[in-house]
């Protein structure tokens, strides 16, 4: 006999834990430094409107067909459309997508750990820049090291999952959503309080048309898909949690401006104060675990700082992996039957495995050793981010646009807004989010070659 499916206790707790599964690195490490790269505010409103036209939409139409269907990801679609179904794929995908994701983030993860375990070890203070640069490299380079991170990390998401989703993962993003907001608006003010605050604003808010390039809206399409971790599983799973009584409009647009608002404080954040050492923003991995260290280390209360800063990573990073497991371990329970224990304690292992070759991947010992690992850590990130998540994410865009009836909850969208809601809705849902993802996908095909791979494959 099948127990009551699991709901969130309160509509709070469904939007600190979908909140939480939405902010994590995507926010306070990479859109930042994409922002920067991509002619600051015009690339901010070009990302606004991406949001608004793509992401919001899609995170409707994911949350509605999790709670119609009280199922993890691949079951909802078989509930709607029965096993041999094609539209199964979408399902399909995006728990592989979670599956990888959740092995290599975690690695990240795993970092920020070490260096909020440096941070309260204080060992940043006095260094030369160099010596706080190169720490990074020593991390990357010790695979023992980042193993014993990465393993941590998956063993705090294991003991969150684990205790289901009253009890873990509601219970958990209660604790630590309203604690991570508080460390960015300490972050925030002191980025605003420092010497650096108007060319940080200047470098995120000021329109450059210029630096827009069609890459740009790109970028800004498939950064919304990732920062509301939409494609992966995720959003259904909380969904199928949902009560049917909550506003889904409402819920889902606090999320989104919950997400919205911390990658915008952290960019302000994290380039004032770049600024204000005179220090130029750097891209990619750099920005967060060289520049940043850098910068604290020669700031007033720099130790507190960086204590906050990657506690803040770390919290973020936590609450993002757990819906990627919870994804997994809920297909485990729906569809084959397992317990949540045994559920979560197998994915999570499963991960920390996976995760290893990322981890060696930037292992310097050897030539032979940094090329395999690059080559799987790449192979990973491109095949999830590229091409799964906005291929599940075209999928469910189109059935739930075009095919889905979903009387109910369609129904729930025309009663709860006001008049202008579901038409909106349903404007964006059946041709601009389709469209936009479409070209996002083409793009990405073409410019990571897989159709000369296609190509040289049909001879
Ligand atoms: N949304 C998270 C971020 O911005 C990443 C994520 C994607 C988490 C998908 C869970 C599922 O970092
Ligand atoms: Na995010």
């Amino acid at each position: 006999k099948q127990a009551p499916r699991a709901q969130w206790a309160s509509r709070l707790g469904f939007v600190l834990a979908a909140a939480g599964s939405a902010i994590g690195l995507g926010n306070i490490w990479k859109f930042p430094y994409i922002t920067g790269q991509n002619g600051g505010g015009a690339f901010v409103l070009v990302y606004l409107v991406s949001i608004a036209i793509v992401g919001l939409p899609i995170m409707m139409a994911e949350l509605m067909i999790g709670r119609q269907t009280r199922r993890d990801a691949v079951g909802a679609f078989i509930k709607l459309e029965g096993k041999r179904s094609p539209w199964c794929a979408a399902g399909w995908i995006s728990v592989a997508a979670a599956f990888i994701i959740c092995s290599y983030y975690s690695v990240v993860a795993g970092w920020t750990l070490e260096y909020l375990y440096r941070s309260l070890l204080d060992s940043f203070s006095g260094q030369p820049a160099a010596a706080i640069e190169g720490m990074f490299g020593g991390l990357t380079a010790n695979g023992p090291r980042q193993l014993f991170w990465h393993f941590v990390f998956m063993i705090l998401c294991l003991g969150i999952v684990i205790g289901g989703v009253q009890k873990g993962i509601e219970r958990w993003n209660k604790i630590l959503m309203p604690i991570l907001f508080a460390l960015m608006v300490l972050l925030f003010l002191n980025g605003l309080f420092s010497a650096g605050a108007w060319q940080g604003l200047a470098f995120m808010f000021r329109p450059d048309f210029g630096k827009l390039t069609p890459g740009s809206v790109l970028e800004a399409l498939g950064h919304a898909f990732f920062t509301l971790s939409l494609g992966m599983a995720a959003m259904i799973t909380y969904g199928s949690y949902l009560n049917r009584k909550e506003n889904l409009l409402s819920a889902s647009f606090r999320v989104v401006l919950l997400d919205t608002t911390i990658s915008l404080m952290a960019g302000v954040a994290i380039f004032s104060v770049v600024f204000s050492v005179n220090m130029q923003p750097a891209a990619g991995p750099g920005l967060v675990f060289k520049t940043i260290p850098v910068v604290f280390s020669q700031l007033p209360g720099g130790q507190f700082l960086a204590i906050v800063f990657f506690l803040l990573l770390a919290f973020a990073a936590l609450t993002s992996n757990i819906s990627l497991l919870e994804a997994q371990v809920a297909y485990l329970i729906d569809e084959r039957g397992w317990g949540r224990k045994r559920a979560s304690a197998f994915l999570a292992g499963l991960a920390f495995v996976v995760g290893i070759p990322t981890a060696l991947s930037y292992n310097l010992l050897s030539e032979w050793k940094v090329v395999a690992g690059l080559v799987f850590f790449d192979a990973a990130d491109l095949l999830a981010s590229n091409y799964l998540l906005p291929l599940s994410g075209l999928v469910t865009a189109i059935y739930v646009g075009w095919f889905w009836s979903g009387a109910e909850e369609k129904q729930q969208l025309l009663a709860g807004g006001a008049g202008w809601v579901y038409p909106a809705w349903h404007f964006l849902i059946r041709y601009i989010s389709p469209l936009a993802v479409a070209v996002v996908l083409y793009f990405k095909v073409r410019d990571t070659g897989l159709f000369a791979w296609i190509a040289a494959l049909l001879g």
